[in-house]
């Protein structure tokens, strides 16, 4: 292992830093005028986010790092922003993490991961580097603080393995008993997505130990690419969640360019054989890839998304106008049941709830409920159906964002505007019996949580925020309970 503080990178370095300090300065007057910013997910000061990163609770705090570009609403500079946050729900800017200054990260600090070891944090990073023939180069690196918040980079730690091409990265580590182990997207020299599993007894040498594959399953339809895998663990179960880039579509899956996904069953840590079951999809909506977990102090596994893809649809945003584009999803606890991970929001996010707007219980047949009439912009809801013999319920949340639960396909349909066209565009679920919606609603999001946490659809919402309202039709007679909040703006 090198250590690469050489003057003229430091010297970058703290250039980069103030140029991204600048930007914040000329430009955040622009960005919090935008009435699409969020009002409680964590948002770039400027310019764009992607992956999250690093996340892990350290010294008494959640740190959430991020793939930044400060200077552009593009992918074309990418630094780590920081957010450290003491419960999930009120967060706090800190300094940049890391600056894309060295030779070995000098074209973007890609995504990876964070882990406490001896007091001190240790960040496991992805350089991204274009040489001179223009080709792509990648170094897993390594950098470490003492505060957790300044770090000292010690620069790369391993290369590509034979068989692998440069679309090597992203790296996200975690500790079993005193050793570690991390798994990296990697694509084969033949152009197939994979993970591979490392190992190491000192934070500092990795040993490769094999793809993380059962060698009896094809593979090829899982893409040519997988990014950020993160490997989980509950009780005796492992899941690895990934985002694979190349799967096409089948049926009313895998909608999205790219799609993020688990697979469950059991890890073997010397060799990496994994024998697993289906590919089973995160979240069912639009706008949502990358996500990574950690493993807090209270032994809860949360998870952070990326609330974006990087699409066609991204040269639409409108907050683009407003020097910002991409947010995070809300931080959602994750737990095994039976064969599923369920996601549910954090217990912490109670917090956010002001004026309780609506609550009402009673049983409706074939009818139209308006619950807010005028403009509610940041609001969670719950709603159990306690019976329903019927058709369908359908929930409006502005003029062209509902959601249908249409009991005899068994399907739930998201639908909204496409934010070019305008026109209508959907996501589908099955959906046997719809029993339970929790949602939480921003100025230009949803994410909803259905049937406890068993499915899950997140998209951005670019309305008007004058036509949110939020109204019920049913076909059939319903049984219902339904509670509404309007939720604190905690963040800008
Ligand atoms: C996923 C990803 C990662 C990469 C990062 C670059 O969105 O493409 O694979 O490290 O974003 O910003």
């Amino acid at each position: 292992m090198q250590r690469n503080n050489n003057q003229a990178s430091m010297v970058l370095d703290s250039q980069l830093q103030a140029q991204a300090e600048r930007e914040i300065t000329l430009k955040s007057e622009r960005v919090i005028k935008d009435p699409f910013r969020l009002h409680y997910h964590i948002m770039p000061p400027v310019g764009l986010l992607n992956d999250p990163n690093g996340f892990v609770y350290f010294k008494g705090n959640y740190h959430l790092f991020f793939q930044w570009n400060p200077f552009a609403t593009d992918h074309t500079s990418k630094f780590w922003g920081h957010m450290t946050s003491p419960n999930l729900v009120e967060w706090e800017w800190q300094p940049i993490a890391l600056t894309p200054s060295e030779w070995f990260d000098k074209d973007g600090c890609y995504s990876g991961s964070a882990i406490e070891h001896k007091g001190r944090l240790y960040l496991f990073y992805t350089g991204n580097v274009r040489n001179t023939q223009g080709e792509r180069e990648s170094y897993q690196c390594l950098a470490v603080s003492d505060d957790g918040i300044h770090f000292e980079k010690r620069g790369p730690l391993f290369d590509v393995p034979t068989g692998y091409t440069a679309h090597f990265r992203d790296p996200k580590i975690w500790k079993e008993e005193n050793q570690w182990y991390l798994v990296i997207g990697a694509q084969t020299e033949d152009l197939g997505g994979c993970a591979l599993l490392y190992y190491s007894s000192n934070l500092v040498d990795w040993e490769l130990k094999g793809e993380v594959k059962d060698p009896t399953q094809d593979y090829s339809k899982f893409g040519y690419m997988w990014e950020c895998p993160d490997l989980i663990s509950f009780q005796h179960q492992d899941a690895l969640l990934f985002s694979p880039q190349g799967m096409k579509a089948e049926g009313f899956k895998y909608q999205n360019i790219y799609q993020t996904g688990y697979l469950l069953g059991d890890l073997n840590r010397e060799n990496g054989c994994f024998k697993h079951g289906s590919f089973e999809e995160i979240d069912g909506g639009f706008d949502f890839y990358a996500p990574q977990t950690t493993l807090d102090q209270t032994g809860r596994r949360i998870l952070f998304g990326w609330m974006g893809l990087p699409d066609e649809s991204e040269a639409h945003h409108p907050t683009k106008a407003y020097h910002w584009i991409h947010a995070m999803t809300i931080p959602r606890e994750l737990a095994l049941h039976g064969h599923k991970i369920y996601q549910r929001p954090v217990e912490e996010l109670k917090q956010l709830r002001n004026e309780k707007v609506v609550e009402k219980s009673e049983t409706i047949s074939n009818g139209e409920i308006n619950y807010l009439p005028q403009n509610a912009e940041a609001m969670e809801i719950c709603f159990q159906v306690k019976q329903f013999e019927g058709e369908a319920i359908i929930l409006r949340f502005d003029q062209n964002t509902t959601l249908y639960f249409d009991s005899a396909e068994q399907t739930l349909t998201l639908t909204r505007a496409n934010f070019r066209t305008k026109q209508k565009e959907s996501r589908t679920t099955k959906l046997q019996s719809l029993k339970d919606l929790h949602i939480f609603l921003d100025t230009s999001s949803i994410e909803i949580f259905i049937n406890q946490g068993e499915k899950v659809f997140t998209a951005r919402l670019f309305e008007e925020s004058l036509t949110r309202h939020l109204a019920m039709e049913v076909t059939g007679s319903l049984e219902y309970h339904f509670r509404g909040w309007k939720l604190n703006k905690v963040l800008n």
